[in-house]
């Protein structure tokens, strides 16, 4: 039986997380088999329609990384970002979605370790799950 292999978006802010996934990628290619990665220049460009729009197109997962807390260089788009997070998170189950369908973190560039942790949990709970219910 063939092993179900999960499709994550990842939202990536160019200025950390992007740089944490290239590394990370150059270091251990397999671990971005299920990732379809997607570069902002912010989190706090990921507007909620964007998330809702993905799991609407049959990703599996979402992940939103960004810029540590402090660290953001538009100031505060991360937080912004944790707000409408929130908000997703109580959202999601009402549209039949489970929550940890969705994650946001927080990765600077120099954490591919940490990226690679993510990316590594975040296929293994997605694959627990299932595919997304159509
Ligand atoms: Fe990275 Fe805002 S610039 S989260």
């Amino acid at each position: 039986m063939k092993r179900f292999e999960p499709i994550i978006i990842a939202f990536l802010c160019n200025w950390c997380s992007y740089e944490g996934a290239d590394s990370a990628g150059r270091a251990r290619k397999d671990i971005l088999h299920n990732v379809k990665p997607i570069r902002v220049m912010c989190t706090g460009r990921t507007d909620p329609q964007f998330v809702l729009e993905a799991f609407r197109n049959r990703a599996d997962g979402i992940l939103i990384l960004g810029c540590h807390p402090g660290s953001c260089h538009y100031k505060d788009g991360n937080i912004q970002t944790l707000k409408r997070y929130i908000l997703l998170q109580k959202l999601l189950p009402q549209l039949g979605i489970r929550k940890d369908r969705l994650v946001l973190d927080w990765v600077s560039s120099g954490e591919s370790e940490k990226f690679a942790a993510i990316i590594r949990e975040m296929v293994e709970t997605i694959r627990e799950l299932g595919p997304l219910p159509g």
